[in-house]
């Protein structure tokens, strides 16, 4: 079996496969990248519900499975606490596998336990949503949250290989398909390489429940992902790239408690503000921050937007700055493909750029034609 493209960094290099039907070829797949005693699955409630008898019978003996409930609150010190101690009551050595089979948490919270059970064994990723399979599956950042933040705790830490089966996404819930597919769009923000004119051509018809050809949007999102992450994997220059829209999207997910939206349409609602905010301060043409807006509203059209305190958005942003004794970085774009890190934004363009999106999210379902104004 042939990966479809390898992530390499200074120290190790891995595999990345993206098939239709892969995970019915998982044992031998396994079987290929080594040896190991035993296997263990880490899964949350609902991908078990879903796909656990899809890979049971595949897994070579003996699998143990630990289940964890899903959402965001299980990447926490206490879920980290009782799946370790379930680990060691089993007595394992450091010769397992370790297998995150799962959306971003279970990817980011088996990928820690695995970096850091008797200093690390091998684990693989097989990433059940749209977003985990472009995005958090790939790259090594692996880690949970901490009450004071998210993310807050964690490591580098890259898995053995990466096995991208699409056929998990057909159980996928509307809402986390458009939260997959922002990342998708972002990635396509990132690059001159007629991704982001096939996305166009592509996107509504993922939408309307044809995935034909998701294979390719998947590796092209990828390849971006990767070229970054091989250029600077410890996230100290290209690899801001990736946070296009993040720095606005994790303030309004902050600012709205981190339940109500899901992180993409954050970040969706953040990539808006991004080119608003390219364009309020030059750095992008009125023509193609509207061409951008054109594809964001085919997501953009699925949110429902939470009421948003500005001022607590601002405040939120204020807050981090000190917390990181650092400027806040933005990622913004100057064109569609290409993008620059922008240290110092004037707080009128971050606020009326939010502000933007926001109407603009909200305008979607009532107004067919953007008028493209902030409102203030
Ligand atoms: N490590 C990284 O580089 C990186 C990058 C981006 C995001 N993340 C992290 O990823 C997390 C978000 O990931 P996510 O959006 O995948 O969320 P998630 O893991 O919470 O999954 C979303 C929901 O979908 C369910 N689900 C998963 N697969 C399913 C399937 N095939 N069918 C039906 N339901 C399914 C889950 O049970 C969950 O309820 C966040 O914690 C974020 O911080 C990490
Ligand atoms: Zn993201």
């Amino acid at each position: 079996m042939s990966p479809e493209l390898f992530i390499k960094t200074p120290n190790l290099t891995y595999p990345v496969f993206v098939q239709r039907g892969i995970r019915r070829r998982l044992g031998n797949l396994i079987g290929e990248l080594g040896t190991f005693e035993g296997m263990v699955v880490i899964t949350d409630r609902t991908v078990a519900g879903h796909h656990f008898a899809s890979i049971e019978g595949v897994l070579p003996p003996p699998a143990h499975f630990i289940v964890i409930p899903e959402g965001e609150a299980s990447k926490s010190l206490g879920e980290y606490e009782r799946v370790m101690g379930e680990l060691l009551q089993k007595k394992l050595g450091r010769d397992f596998l370790l297998v995150a089979f799962g959306g971003g948490v279970v990817g980011d919270l088996a990928g820690y336990i695995a970096a850091t059970y008797k200093r690390g064994v091998p684990y693989l990723q097989l990433p059940t949503t749209l977003l985990a399979q472009v995005d958090s599956s790939v790259g090594g950042k692996v880690g949970i949250n901490h009450p004071l933040g998210k993310n807050l705790i964690g490591a580098l830490y890259h898995p053995k290989a990466v096995v991208i089966d699409p056929e998990f996404l057909l159980t996928l819930p509307r809402r986390e398909v458009i939260s997959g597919f922002a990342e998708v769009v972002k990635c396509a923000f990132l690059k001159k390489d007629g991704f982001f004119a096939g996305l166009k051509r592509q996107l509504p018809k993922f939408l309307d429940g044809d995935w034909s050809g998701i294979e390719d949007i998947i590796l092209h999102a990828l390849l971006v992902k990767a070229e970054l992450v091989e250029q600077d994997e410890e996230d100290r220059s290209v690899r801001h790239y990736l946070n296009l829209g993040h720095t606005f999207g994790h303030a309004l997910e902050q600012a709205t408690g981190f339940s109500t939206l899901r992180h993409g349409e954050a970040v969706i609602l953040g990539m808006a503000s991004a080119f608003q905010a390219a364009l309020f301060s030059g750095r992008i043409v009125k023509e193609e921050c509207e061409e951008a807006l054109a594809l964001l509203e085919i997501l953009g059209n699925e949110i429902s937007v939470p009421k948003v305190d500005l001022s607590s958005v601002l405040k939120g942003m204020e807050v981090d700055k000190k917390r990181k004794k650092d400027a806040l970085v933005f990622v913004l774009p100057i064109s569609i493909g290409a993008v620059e890190i922008v240290e110092h934004l004037d707080e009128k363009v971050i606020r009326d750029s939010l502000n933007f999106a926001l109407n603009w999210a909200m305008g979607l379902k009532t107004k067919p034609v953007r008028s493209g104004k902030v409102e203030k």
